[in-house]
């Protein structure tokens, strides 16, 4: 025979798929080929196996996360789906991210891990992709890079973790973790209590329990029509529920390449996933990272991007109810919600505001999967998930704000505010650079500020202080504490853990650190005003005087580069606040050169749906 003839003795399952997909270019083909079979021959595979259509699953298995710790068992019960459907598993890893092993940030790894499934994805030979996630940034990343690198693909969430006991109260990572420390600096409880609650706050594998960021994107992921409504966002990470969804995860990833290009993402996502999603979000009451995360999943797409902007989190927001009742801003946990029905309970409920012709997973649209999946609700179901004329919160979960002290919004998560009268609240500024300044002075005796004061954490964004740290829950002054005062109206350009609650306004857009940022000039002594029903934050100072400390401050960071060009200082963020001197080596100066403002997502620039444009091009 020819040597053109070589891969026509290959039994492969289709045309372009399988082991034939993405080769390598060694020039010719068929040696590529007959190279590949060499090397996958030496992991024991026959013909027959090479034969089959290639589910790759992504293992993000890792020491160093709990939250993924059942991943094995995932991968095992995923595989055996596979198999059972027809099709060859190939496991690959990607990087792992969990919340507390990752410094600065994980926000500032997600990118990064973003990163590595779309290339993973891309560049290996696999027809479609099971992507099996939880943590945090996890699902977020896994959706950015899987929508960029456009081939099919399932997400398998790793699930929730089941709540804790301490002296018979309920207690779950980590709403509780936030209220426990607090009553702890209060000098509310001791150290053996803190001791003992400590032990118990993450008493299983799985994400955090409460409806913190990693619940909301694996409900998120449910409202996008990605993953199954009963189980697939909410069945507990330990349970065999779970792996049963593993399972029948694997089946699908074969069952959807009977039509594989309609389940390509970017064609199977449409504008109205998106909306749905945000729909859940808002009726979920959830994190506010997940408004980041989402702002970035969907500028990747590149027919909905620019169609979805903040305002459009908003305007659902006004006509959607806030119906789980989870901490934090209600009082369950994960587990709950799952034997409440879970998202089907919810995407019924819902029904009457959903898309419903948004195509899922299964092939159908939202209407069908619907009517193909009844749920009947019960009286535990009602309480935890509230229906439509009896909501936990009526509307606007999370507000967006916009005012001269944020031109490109802010936000607000005021189904989480411990003191209501605070959502609309005129008060003197009490302002920190940055969290260094802040942990030196906010339990000072000297601090001066009363309960009316506004806590403004400056340098906290996304380019100020690399991967926009969880520091937006400005901890209340000890001696307010002390005094019991619980909420405080907070101000700043960072994000706050999905599991905190309190009168929180985040992700200033532009952040203090945007050479045009007015939150950057605020002063101790300003008057601050916010209206979250008018959707308003205001810094009540003349536009001459913004104009004028704008000039000033950036008349200084001006002369401080040029010091430190001069190599005399070292760049310590207590004499740059600003954060005059990036970093230009590795990730962290692709970082800092390339991350896009919160409203947009925090995304590298270069890796939305269009990229950047040329440089040439703008002067044309
Ligand atoms: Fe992983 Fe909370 S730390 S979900
Ligand atoms: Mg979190």
């Amino acid at each position: 025979a020819a040597v053109s003839d070589y891969d026509l003795n290959i039994p492969i399952s289709s045309e372009q798929g399988g082991l034939r997909s993405n080769l390598p270019g060694y020039g010719d083909t068929h040696f590529s080929l007959f190279l590949r079979k060499v090397f996958i021959k030496a992991l024991g595979y026959t013909d027959e196996s090479l034969s089959k259509p290639i589910i790759g699953i992504i293992n993000t298995f890792s020491s160093f996360n709990p939250c993924h710790a059942q991943v094995p068992r995932l991968l095992e019960a995923a595989k055996r789906g596979i198999l059972l459907a027809g099709g060859l598993p190939m496991e690959f890893p990607t990087i792992s991210v969990h919340e507390s092993f990752s410094n600065p940030t994980s926000m500032y790894l997600r990118n990064l891990m973003s990163m590595d499934t779309e290339e993973m994805v891309k560049s290996q030979p696999v027809d479609a992709v099971v992507m099996i996630g939880g943590c945090d940034k996890t699902v977020p990343a896994q959706l950015m890079g899987g929508i960029s690198a456009n081939k099919p693909f399932l997400p398998l969430i790793t699930g929730p973790m089941m709540p804790g006991s301490v002296k018979g109260v309920r207690v779950g990572a980590c709403t509780d973790c936030r209220n426990s420390w607090a009553k702890y600096r209060a000098g509310a409880i001791d150290i053996e209590d803190i001791m003992d609650v400590n032990e118990e706050l993450a008493p299983t594998a799985g994400t955090c329990g409460v409806m913190g960021t990693a619940s909301t994107m694996a409900c998120i992921t449910a409202g996008l029509g990605l993953i199954d409504l009963k189980s697939g966002a909410t069945s507990p990470a330990v349970s065999s529920t779970r792996l049963r969804v593993a399972e029948n995860t694997g089946k699908t990833a074969v069952a959807i390449l009977r039509d594989k290009e309609g389940f390509r993402p970017q064609k199977l996502l449409a504008y109205e996933n998106f909306i749905n999603a945000i729909i859940v979000l808002q009726a979920i009451g959830g994190s506010t990272n997940a408004i980041v995360h989402l702002m970035a999943i969907i500028n990747r797409h590149p027919d909905v991007r620019g169609r979805i902007t903040l305002k459009t989190f908003d305007e659902i927001g006004r006509k959607t109810p806030l119906l789980v009742d989870l901490k934090p801003s209600g009082d369950n946990y994960m587990t709950d919600f799952h034997n409440a029905g879970g998202m089907l309970a919810l995407m019924h409920t819902l029904r009457p505001l959903l898309h419903l012709n948004a195509r899922t997973f299964t092939g159908q649209t939202l209407d069908e999967m619907l009517d193909s999946t009844p749920f009947q609700t019960f009286d535990y179901s009602k309480r935890i998930v509230r229906s439509l004329d009896d909501p936990l919160h009526p509307s606007s979960s999370l507000a967006v704000l916009y005012g001269n002290l944020a031109p490109d919004g802010a936000v607000m998560k005021a189904s989480a505010s411990k003191d209501r009268r605070l959502l609309k609240h005129r008060g003197r500024a009490c302002v920190f650079k940055n969290s260094r300044d802040l942990s030196a002075r906010i339990d000072s005796d000297d601090l001066d500020v009363t309960a009316d004061s506004i806590l403004v954490l400056q340098g906290i964004g996304p380019v100020g202080n690399p991967g926009m740290p969880e520091a937006g829950l400005i901890p209340i002054p000890r001696k307010l504490g002390r005094s019991g005062v619980t909420d405080m109206l907070r101000i700043s350009d960072g994000r706050m853990s999905g599991t905190a609650g309190g009168t929180i306004v985040l992700h200033v857009s532009p952040e203090s650190a945007d050479p045009e940022s007015v939150l950057g000039i605020v002063q101790d002594g300003d008057y601050i005003s916010c209206d979250v029903e008018a959707r308003m934050l205001h810094l009540e100072i003349e536009q001459e005087e913004i104009k004028m400390r704008i000039a000033e401050r950036e008349e200084m960071k001006a002369s401080r580069r040029k010091v430190i060009r001069g190599g005399k200082l070292a760049a310590d963020v207590e004499r740059d606040p600003w954060h005059t001197r990036r970093n230009e080596r590795g990730y962290r100066g692709l970082y800092e050169r390339h991350v896009n403002q919160a409203h947009l997502g925090c995304d590298f620039d270069f890796l939305t749906a269009e990229g950047p444009r040329l440089a040439e091009e703008e002067g044309s």
